[in-house]
């Protein structure tokens, strides 16, 4: 079965993005595993540092998975500075890091129409320079999508039906070798 690494962008008790990634997470269950790591309490980068433990831990996971799945919102229409911290501790060293040939899934989320669509671009552009590979296809943007969670879990099944098809379709992919 594929193992897959869930990195999410945002912080918040009540996230949409995180939301969206655990409820990924239970329906790909079937023919994935995805564990979400956890990248809050990794330091801000620093070149003169080896990497401390939660950094290495991340690097860790990225080295085992099969895939990495990215769900985040758009900050100022670009990629939150949580998650761009967690790449940069693993995109080191440059062009050799964990992320090289690593398959990467990518959704976006917005409370706004356009679902993280610019965010989401940036994030495929960084990925593009650490080697890594974005899973290609359509654009898998959620839009308004803090009105489509409750408790923790994306509650909308016809937003979901997309996002939940297109990873599907990844794990596919991984399942066949890429
Ligand atoms: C600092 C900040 C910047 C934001 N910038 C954008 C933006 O550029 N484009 C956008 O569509 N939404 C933007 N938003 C709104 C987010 O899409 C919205 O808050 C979303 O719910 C955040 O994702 P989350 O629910 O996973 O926390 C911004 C929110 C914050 C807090």
């Amino acid at each position: 079965m594929p193992k897959l690494l869930g990195l999410c962008g945002s912080l918040r008790a009540a996230s949409s993005s995180a939301a969206l990634m655990r409820t990924l997470a239970e329906r790909i269950a079937p023919e994935a595993t995805l564990e979400i790591a956890d990248i809050a309490s990794i330091p801000h980068y620093n070149a003169d540092l080896d990497a401390p433990p939660e950094a290495t831990r991340l690097i860790n996971g990225i080295g085992a998975a099969d895939g990495v799945v990215f769900v985040t919102p758009e900050y100022n229409y670009s990629v939150p500075g949580l998650l761009k911290n967690a790449i940069d501790w693993a995109s080191r060293p440059a062009y050799q890091s964990v992320f090289k040939d690593k398959p990467a899934f990518i959704v976006s989320v917005s409370g706004g129409f356009l679902g993280g669509a610019r965010a989401q671009g940036h994030l495929k552009y960084i990925l593009n320079g650490m080697l890594a590979v974005p899973f290609t296809g359509q654009e898998i943007a959620v839009p308004h999508a803090n009105a489509k969670v409750e408790d923790g879990r994306f509650t909308d099944e016809a937003a979901l039906e997309f996002p939940l098809a297109e990873l599907q379709r990844f794990v596919g992919m991984l399942r066949d070798g890429g």
